[in-house]
């Protein structure tokens, strides 16, 4: 279980929103077993740009349309792929990914980047646990829309 209370006394009031996003990335990793990678992608101008993150270094640069990231960001909605092997065009960061969840951010109705987390098990983000992280979406967006 994630605890969002806590998650939400970490962050609400920061000023800054790489710091909303960087002990948001620590604090979702170290809450969830079974993770290879977790962090953030800001969209700007059609392309999703790394953000803070834990877990082995990254692709820097996903355009719109591209991989599980830039499909998320065209149909604006959480997108959960059990087997990654079986995603046409995923982009494989760490070869050691099998499952994969992103969640779309928005910060007053536009879309503002989102949140992306890989597993190295197949079927890892379940009912339970994608509504879990929807839930402590809502509290990153509620942090970051208060933030510079
Ligand atoms: N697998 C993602 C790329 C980002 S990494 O997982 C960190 C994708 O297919 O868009």
């Amino acid at each position: 279980m994630i605890d969002l209370q806590s998650l939400k006394a970490l962050i609400d009031g920061n000023k800054y929103k790489v710091t909303i996003l960087s002990n948001a990335s620590s604090f979702l990793y170290h809450s969830i077993e079974n993770l290879n990678w977790l962090g953030f992608y800001i969209l700007n101008d059609d392309t999703l740009y790394l953000g803070p993150f834990q877990g082995r270094i990254a692709c820097i640069e996903i355009p719109k349309g591209k991989g599980v990231c830039g499909n998320t960001i065209l149909i604006d909605k959480p997108l959960v792929v059990d087997n990654v092997l079986e995603y046409p065009g995923h982009i494989a960061c760490d070869s050691n990914s099998r499952s994969e969840i992103c969640i779309p951010l928005h910060i007053e109705g536009k879309t503002y980047g989102l949140l992306d987390i890989d597993s190295p098990i197949f079927n890892r983000f379940d009912e339970s646990l994608k509504n879990e992280l929807i839930e402590a979406s809502k509290i990153i967006e509620e942090a970051l829309e208060k933030a510079i």
